[in-house]
């Protein structure tokens, strides 16, 4: 089989590496961690040029990662020309665009979901806030549109929430994507990610997997992109993943479907558990990062299969799941998830323990040799028998690993041991 992976991220180089066992796998555009010859200049979100490069390399299967193409319909225009392609098309990325039509559409759904209201003016805002207040919950204030995970404010207090629809009602913090604001009730509980590999109503889910997406430890400090994560998740039973399949994922696509959207590619639910019930606090349409970077390295031999047989819009084979548990670290650069210098020298080890990979994510090839040029820019994914014995292996690398400014999390898969 031939795949094209599209994007150029941590979850990129992961879905690389995990396929390229079973598979010959290309990337556009690709990063430093992935092979050249392996990897083409083609911009994930140059429809014609992906398509072309796919029928260049006479591909079998084009995988999708990141969501801007997809919202920007790169796999309408694959599909149109032949190809088998993981991600659905514009229509089925559509809400994902915006927290209150994805909201919207899960609450027709029948989805449990965190109250919540929509308003684009402060007035409007506050006042919502304020009774949320006044009925006993904590306030979560939202960007509507995408802002890189980064739109999400959790409010203790009335006074913080006006402050962060201040900051994206008026100062415009997040651009377009803070004029729609959400007020949301305050959820208590932990969460977790999964990954459902859907072929319209069919799904199959991958492992679950804890995300973590504060920046600093203990959950302190602003939201980014996700700094870590691990699989398994011990407080996760079969019962709750049966319970979050039957209430979240098969109603959603049974919504795609009732919208004409024959849904082909990953539904990743972000999920909330309060009380033994689990609340959709968002989906997405795509693999998670860094979740992707953790699952794959749980995955036994089958995920091209998987991944095509989805494409195709065909029965889904059950994915094999490994008896060991994967932790993965991201090393970002010093001021990530605000603004940060960019060609900064990386220092590498010559070997890495065993059971341990490096993808790559934002970094850069200069004359200087391998540079950053990204936020997030490694992530350190560790695999062995059980969740201590990972997290160690994670962690010595981690301290192997230098470049000025560099920062993580050290308290990843630290909560279950
Ligand atoms: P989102 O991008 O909507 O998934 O939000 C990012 C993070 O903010 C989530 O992973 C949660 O940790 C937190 N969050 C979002 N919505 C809520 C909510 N209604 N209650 C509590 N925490 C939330
Ligand atoms: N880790 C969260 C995401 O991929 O959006």
């Amino acid at each position: 089989m031939r795949v094209l992976i599209v994007g150029s991220g941590g979850r990129e180089h992961a879905l690389f590496w995990a396929l390229s066992k079973e598979a010959e796998v290309f990337v556009a555009p690709g990063n430093p961690g992935i092979p050249e010859g392996f990897r083409f200049a083609v911009s994930a979100e140059d429809a014609a040029g992906i398509a072309d490069l796919a029928r260049r390399l006479t591909a079998d299967l084009v995988l999708i990662g990141p969501e801007a193409p997809l919202i920007a319909g790169v796999a309408d225009e694959l599909r149109a020309a032949g190809f088998a392609v993981l991600g659905p098309g514009a229509e089925g990325a559509f809400h994902e665009a915006s927290k209150q039509r994805s909201r919207e559409m899960m609450q027709r759904a029948g989805v449990p979901v965190p109250r919540f209201y929509s308003a684009q003016t402060v007035r409007d805002a506050v006042s919502l806030s304020s009774a949320m207040f006044e009925s006993g919950s904590g306030v979560v204030v939202k960007a509507s549109g995408a802002a890189l995970g980064k739109g999400v404010v959790v409010c203790s207090t009335p006074d913080e929430a006006e402050d962060a629809i201040q900051m994206m009602l008026v100062d415009e913090a997040f651009g377009e994507a803070g004029r729609t604001v959400l007020i949301e009730e305050r959820l208590t509980g932990r969460e977790f990610s999964l990954l459902s590999v859907c072929s319209g109503e069919r799904f199959v889910s991958l492992p679950v997997a804890q995300d973590y997406k504060r920046a600093l430890d203990r959950d302190r400090g602003p939201n980014t992109g996700g700094m870590g994560s691990y699989s398994p998740v011990p407080w996760i039973d079969d019962d709750l993943v049966e319970k979050a399949e039957a209430q979240i994922v098969a109603p959603i696509l049974r919504m795609m479907k009732s919208e004409g959207i024959d849904y082909r590619g990953v539904l990743f639910s972000g999920i909330m558990v309060q009380q033994g019930q689990p609340y959709c606090l968002e989906y997405n349409v795509r693999f998670g990062d860094p979740e992707t970077q953790s699952v794959v390295r749980r995955l036994g031999p089958g995920l091209a299969d998987l991944l095509l047989a989805a494409a195709q819009g065909e029965e889904l084979p059950k994915p094999q799941v490994l008896p060991n548990a994967a932790v993965t670290v991201v090393l970002a650069s010093g001021g990530y998830p605000g603004s940060f210098p960019k060609g900064v020298p990386i220092t590498l080890p010559t070997a890495l323990p065993e059971g341990v990979e490096l993808f790559h994510a934002g970094t850069a090839m200069s004359d200087r040799g391998l540079v950053t040029g990204g936020g997030r820019v490694l992530a350190v994914s560790a695999a062995a028998p059980d969740l201590a014995d990972a997290r160690r292996r994670a962690y010595e690398t981690c301290g192997s690993i230098a470049f000025a400014g560099m920062h993580y999390r050290r308290d990843i898969a630290g909560e279950p041991l």
